[in-house]
């Protein structure tokens, strides 16, 4: 427990006001959440690109902000925003319908991709809207990312795996990291209840059992989910950081496989994510306060940092309805949540205040006030649809390989395209020595 800075103490107590067990309440705050999310969706405004949010939204963050507003069409089921949703989703996927768009693929990781094949896997669990063109159905996105982040599968370095980036000229090409593996898995073991093919169950096991192999995965009181391993020495020097979304991809891949397989395994690995998954919640005094342990409390979360506790709150929801008797500790969390981010939310922003929606102090955060209170709805809602029980999207099992051949090593670049993606990994070179300080604390 070393990484988790102990010594935070909360040094504010406000009022709570929100009152979880009423629905419009609810809806009402999360409706001005919402607001406050598409203030910096770029889609709709003169000159804005469909699918883009503005600084500090990354292309990774947009594509996770879509699966909130999705979950937030159904959770409330409010169709205005459907439209601009199911634009974004299409126009993002690219030429080969795989969320490699060419604007990201120079600098694209499997963790980007995997954001984004996550949300069009939520798209087709909960039954939104179909696209028009049969070709671009939610799941066939969604095994279409599967597909080409699993032919990158590399067996070559320590027995498998995943690396962080899908090209060998951006850095930390050489790192396999856990969110990456994480969302294969998450993946996996979604498509596999969806469509009911154990092919994809193997590969969720594959994934788990590399990861706990290489130690990425820790098991003794507590199961975390370690950031990842460098390749070299055979990934023998694990980077410990732990992170909340990362405990939600691996507890909730787990909770799908439970499900589905009904294999008691899964239900003991679920329920000892969830019990560690505690050291995500601040206790103030008695609620169960999300939070990101690892950098929230000494106020140093980057961008990406500040929006894993949306994803890890929506994996929790997910889990919830996966293994009911997961509910009553998951809802529990997410309404004391949701009260401490109704109330910050409330706030003018302050330095204490790490929400404050009406100025915008800090956006990222938003979308995890919007998690946390539209979880809530969860137990009104119903669980994941398959598609035995109501999920419309259609299979279309062999989608996205076109230009990304399977089982070939990286692209070989030419000098040209080299110097073009030196320009490129410059402009975005300070992000990445910041995520990278982060890895390395
Ligand atoms: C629920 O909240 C709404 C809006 O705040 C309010 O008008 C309504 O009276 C509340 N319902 C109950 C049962 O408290
Ligand atoms: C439906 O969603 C839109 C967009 O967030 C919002 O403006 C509207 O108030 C919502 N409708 C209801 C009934 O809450
Ligand atoms: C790619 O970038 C160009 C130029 O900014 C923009 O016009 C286009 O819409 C973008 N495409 C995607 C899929 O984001
Ligand atoms: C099951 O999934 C595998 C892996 O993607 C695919 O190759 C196979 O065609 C699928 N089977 C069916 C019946 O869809
Ligand atoms: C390298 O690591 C992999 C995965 O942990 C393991 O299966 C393999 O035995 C290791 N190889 C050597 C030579 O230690
Ligand atoms: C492990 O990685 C850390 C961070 O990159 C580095 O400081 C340390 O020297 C490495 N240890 C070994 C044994 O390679
Ligand atoms: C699951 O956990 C229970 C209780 O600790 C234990 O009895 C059982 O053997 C475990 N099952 C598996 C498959 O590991
Ligand atoms: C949270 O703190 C309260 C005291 O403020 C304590 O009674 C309670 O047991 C704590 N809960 C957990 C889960 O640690
Ligand atoms: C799977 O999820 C459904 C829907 O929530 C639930 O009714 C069922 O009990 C779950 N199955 C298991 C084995 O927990
Ligand atoms: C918050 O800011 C608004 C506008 O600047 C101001 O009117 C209001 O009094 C402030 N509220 C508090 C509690 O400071
Ligand atoms: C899913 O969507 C399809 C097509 O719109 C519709 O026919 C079906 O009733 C929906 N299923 C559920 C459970 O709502």
């Amino acid at each position: 427990m070393n990484f988790l800075v102990l010594s935070y103490f909360v040094t504010f107590i406000h009022c709570i006001w929100l009152d979880t067990n009423n629905d419009t309440t609810i809806r009402l705050a999360a409706n001005t959440v919402v607001q406050g999310v598409l203030d910096y969706y770029e889609g709709d405004k003169y000159g804005g690109t469909v699918g883009m949010f503005s600084s500090p939204y990354y292309w990774w963050e947009a594509g996770a902000a879509f699966g909130s507003l999705l979950d937030y069409t159904f959770f409330f089921e409010n169709d205005t925003l459907v439209p601009l949703i199911k634009e974004a989703l299409e126009y993002q996927a690219g030429d080969d319908l795989n969320y490699i768009p060419l604007n990201q693929s120079t600098t694209e990781g499997n963790d980007d991709q995997g954001f984004w094949g996550l949300t069009v896997m939520g798209a087709a669990e909960r039954n939104f809207s179909n696209p028009s063109d049969p070709k671009k159905s939610w799941l066939g996105l969604a095994q279409a990312v599967f597909n080409t982040m699993s032919s990158r599968w590399d067996d070559d370095q320590c027995g498998g795996g995943l690396r962080w980036q899908i090209f060998q000229w951006n850095t930390g090409y050489d790192y396999k990291n856990s969110v990456s593996n994480g969302c294969l898995f998450n993946l996996a073991a979604r498509l596999a209840r969806y469509t009911a093919n154990d092919t994809y169950v193997e590969w969720a096991e594959r994934v788990f059992d590399w990861m706990y192999g290489v130690g990425l995965l820790t098991e003794n009181e507590w199961w975390f989910v370690y950031d990842g391993v460098k390749i070299n020495n055979n990934c023998s020097n694990v980077t410990k950081n732990v992170w909340s979304y990362n405990q939600g991809l691996l507890l909730s891949g787990c909770a799908y496989l439970y499900n589905y397989t009904e294999d008691e395994k899964w239900l003991n690995y679920s329920m000892n994510f969830l019990r560690s998954a505690q050291v995500f919640f601040k206790n103030i005094s008695g609620n169960m306060v999300i939070y990101e342990a690892a950098c929230q409390p000494s106020k140093n979360c980057n961008n990406d940092q500040r929006s894993f506790i949306a994803n890890f709150a929506r994996f929790l929801g997910l889990t919830s309805k996966l293994i009911p008797q997961t509910e009553e500790t998951i809802n529990g969390w997410i309404k004391s949540s949701a009260n401490a981010a109704a109330d910050w939310t409330n706030w003018n922003s302050t330095d204490d205040n790490p929400y404050g929606v009406g100025n915008h102090y800090d956006n990222v955060y938003e979308l995890s006030a919007l998690e946390v209170m539209q979880n809530v709805m969860t137990p009104k809602r119903p669980a994941p649809y398959t598609a035995n029980d109501g999920g419309s999207s259609k299979s279309h099992p062999g989608n996205g390989y076109p230009k990304i051949k399977q089982n070939t090593k990286p692209l070989t670049l030419t000098t040209k395209d080299k110097a073009g993606a030196a320009i490129i990994t410059s402009i975005i070179g300070l992000s990445i020595i910041g995520t990278l300080i982060w890895l390395l604390i």
